[in-house]
């Protein structure tokens, strides 16, 4: 740690950290490179370009972030970290303990963010009792998307348990459409992943296996049916799912070729983005046998520690993100639902209320959960191992039962 601070001290010494910086600008390191995502970004960069604060972009593609994580350690490690990240869960944390981040308690005391923002999200968003991130919208991997016209047309109703699920998918195929649309990444089959464990086992068992990482849970029957159900998934993707980025999988359900896609929902953005209207082009329900538990996860801006003169920009940043204003703004049109408590549902659509009442709900009945495949359940090396496993097991012939083993075991060498 206190090499990686002596790193970025000699950084600022030679100019490095203000190279790209002039006062009144952030550079702001993400993975919001979609269509329905950049649309989301647009209302951040026009409100900050609203107070004078000029946007530097710097995308590295890829869900999940673990590209953008690669780049962004390499640029603190030059001394040339970016104004703000965009970051997830534990990832957050390992910046804070590096202690190369941003305090930003004066401008969360002043606007009052602990009165506002869940236990749930500040847990992420705070180090140490710190804010060094702010929090931008609670996503949730559970969900399913749906092609309504492909549906009616095949007289398919919306499933409501994983067995309706699979007898619905069977008859697409056997219809000619692509059942299920998915892209061979290993952050999409996790994805994939963190919904059936949660349809299969239920919240005691996701958080037994994902979050407590309890050896017993994780060589459990229930898990070895985890992974007989992605087997039965793999069954119903089309032959060119290897490698096909997300937003192209949804695509497909937009356009008709395909009934179903299981993505967190960062889905409804492109949906949205193509003209589509929930209820009317598309459906959204949780994953059958997932309803009652929303499994989420929280794309958070984590500030690093900048020139003075760079500051001022930084907190116009984070003052505005959390504004009841931009929450709105932002999270109706990237799918995602507010950070803050006391926000309406007012102009938010169908989908966007369901998730916003889903998540009241599940906060009520303690059946909110972190996602694994988006850093909000366990650190980045576990993750890593899941993702490992998931999809070497999702993309073979890797048996139930020798995937069982290799979680449980990887997911114990991973400390
Ligand atoms: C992020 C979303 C993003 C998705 C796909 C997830 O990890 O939380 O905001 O839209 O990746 O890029």
């Amino acid at each position: 740690m206190k090499k990686l601070v002596g790193i970025m001290a000699l950084g600022s010494a030679l100019g490095l950290g203000s190279v790209a910086g002039q006062a009144g600008e952030v550079e702001v390191l993400h993975w919001w490179t979609s269509g329905g995502e950049a649309k989301a970004l647009g209302e951040l960069k026009s409100t900050l370009e609203s107070q004078g604060v000029s946007w530097k972009d710097m995308p590295v593609a890829g869900g999940g972030g673990s590209s953008a994580m690669t780049v962004l350690r390499s640029r603190v490690m030059s001394g040339q970290a970016p104004t703000a990240v965009q970051m997830m869960g534990f990832d957050i944390l390992d910046w804070g303990q590096e202690g190369v981040v941003a305090n930003l308690n004066g401008v969360a005391a002043e606007e009052g963010w602990d009165a506002v923002v869940p236990a749930a999200l500040q847990k992420f968003a705070k180090y140490d009792g710190q804010w060094i991130a702010a929090p931008v919208n609670i996503h949730s991997t559970n969900w399913v998307w749906g092609n309504k016209a492909l549906l009616s047309k095949l007289n398919i109703a919306v499933p409501e348990s994983w067995n309706d699920f699979i007898e619905a998918m069977e008859k697409v195929k056997a219809a000619g459409f692509v059942a299920l649309a998915h892209g061979g990444q290993a952050w999409q089959d996790a994805t994939v992943f963190d919904g059936v464990v949660m349809a299969t086992g239920g919240v005691d068992f996701y958080r037994k296996a994902l979050i407590e990482l309890d050896q017993e849970a994780l060589t459990s029957d229930t898990m070895r049916q985890v992974f007989d159900r992605m087997r039965q998934l793999r069954g119903l993707v089309d032959d060119n799912f290897p490698g096909r980025d997300w937003n192209l999988a949804s695509a497909m359900v937009i356009n008709g070729d395909a009934a179903f896609q299981m993505m967190g929902d960062w889905a409804k953005g492109e949906f949205l983005n193509a003209g589509k209207v929930p209820g009317t082009d598309f459906v959204c329900f949780r994953t059958p046998g997932s309803q009652g538990a929303v499994v989420f996860n929280t794309d958070q801006f984590a500030m690093f520690e900048v020139d003075a003169e760079r500051q001022d920009a930084q907190l116009k940043m984070a003052s505005a993100v959390l504004s009841p204003e931009f929450q709105v703004a932002f999270n109706t049109v990237k799918g995602s639902v507010p950070v803050r408590t006391d926000i309406s549902d007012e102009a938010f659509d169908a989908c966007g209320k369901k998730a916003m009442a889903d998540l009241r709900e599940a906060v009520t009945k303690d059946t909110l959960v972190g996602s694994m495949a988006h850093g909000h359940a366990a650190p980045a090396a576990v993750k890593s191992a899941l993702y490992d496993v998931v999809t070497a097991h999702f993309n073979g012939t890797m048996s139930s039962d020798e995937a069982v083993t290799q979680l449980a075991a990887s997911i114990q060498n991973a400390f």
